[in-house]
């Protein structure tokens, strides 16, 4: 499968597409996102330190909702049923639901909801930020009420709280964006690049928890806060220095910069025997860089190729190491 980048996509931008009034729909009203990959910073953005992300819009999930007199019934992936008897891997997309209900004053009237994704779960390519904000579209298309972007955000972020504890809101930002972003204390800043780069993304086959992820490293801070805090700094200044090899088009000392980030993220202990696997095959290929991205301890590897031919190989390659999934997206100039 080939992701487009968002200049390449012929389709308006993901967001919410009210179809029909609210009484008496019969068109779906819907509400869509699209997935998100970490290039720099992932942990050491929850200690303040600045990330850079880029948005993946051909990974996408679509809610699509109706009203109900009372209740909430769920159809996805992992549950199709009545929210009272909800798993509780699916609390937070409900929680989704309730926290976009509060922000839209929807609370009396129930909801209906059917979930469409080709997002993986738990890879690190966001999947609960963009239930988060696909949910909250297509709920605020229903109550026919604009929600702005730091609404939305709220909302992902309730999501966020349930499917992974401590966020630092990373996700649900470049979720919500369309450009690639520099993110920050909070606050979000698009990016400039000066030559498209072709990035390979690798799932490894092996479900990552963030929450458990992000545990470990504070608990690896809070044993050794010396080293893990001169591991954080570093990939922070590896996020911060990136932005001027971005802005110049410089794959080279990116892609150099993504195997220090790797190595830095390994020493974290955030990767695992999989990981390893696929970040060293694009090196033995010839890869202009590799990392994982998000997470990890699972989920999936992001590697920067030198052309788009180039990546279709790195592709091939990564999938002969093991990858369960690849695909490709280009990030263009801007
Ligand atoms: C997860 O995609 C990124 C982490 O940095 C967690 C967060 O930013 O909340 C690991």
């Amino acid at each position: 499968m080939r992701i487009q980048a968002a200049s390449e996509v012929s389709t308006s931008p993901a967001r919410s597409h009210p179809r029909s009034p609210a009484s008496g729909a019969s068109e779906p009203i819907l509400g869509q996102a699209h997935a998100k990959a970490i290039l720099f910073g992932e942990h050491a953005v929850v200690y303040g330190s600045p990330a850079v992300a880029i948005p993946l819009h051909a990974l996408t999930t679509t809610a699509q909702v109706r009203p109900l007199a009372r209740g909430t019934r769920i159809h996805s992936a992992l549950f199709h049923g009545d929210a009272d008897d909800a798993p509780a891997r699916v609390q937070p997309l409900l929680e989704a639901i309730y926290s976009a209900q509060r922000h839209t004053g929807m609370t009396q009237t129930g909801v209906e909801l059917r979930l469409d994704s080709t997002v993986p779960y738990e890879r690190g390519l966001g999947s609960s930020a963009v239930v988060g904000v696909s949910v909250a579209r297509a709920i605020a298309a229903l109550a026919e009420v604009e929600m702005t972007e730091d609404e939305t955000f709220e909302v992902a972020m309730d999501c966020e709280r349930i499917a992974h504890g401590r966020s630092s809101g990373l996700d649900p930002r470049t979720v919500i964006s369309q450009v690639p972003i520099r993110f920050h204390g909070g606050k979000v800043s698009p990016i400039q690049v000066g030559a498209p780069l072709v990035f390979v993304l690798a799932d490894s086959g092996h479900a990552g928890s963030t929450a458990q992820a992000v545990g470990a490293v504070k608990a690896s801070l809070e044993a050794d806060p010396t080293r893990v805090s001169g591991l954080i700094d570093r990939l922070g200044e590896l996020a911060e220095g990136s932005l001027e090899q971005l802005a110049r088009g410089d794959g080279e000392t990116l892609g150099a910069q993504m195997f220090e980030a790797h190595r830095l993220l390994a020493e974290l202990g955030v990767s695992d025997v999989a990981l390893e696997r696929l970040v060293d095959a694009a090196q033995a290929a010839g890869a202009t860089g590799a990392k994982l991205t998000g997470g990890g301890r699972g989920g999936c590897v992001i590697a920067l190729a030198r052309d788009d031919d180039y990546g279709a190989k790195l592709e091939h390659v990564l999938r002969s190491a093991g990858a369960a999934r690849t695909w490709r997206t280009t990030v263009e100039a801007a």
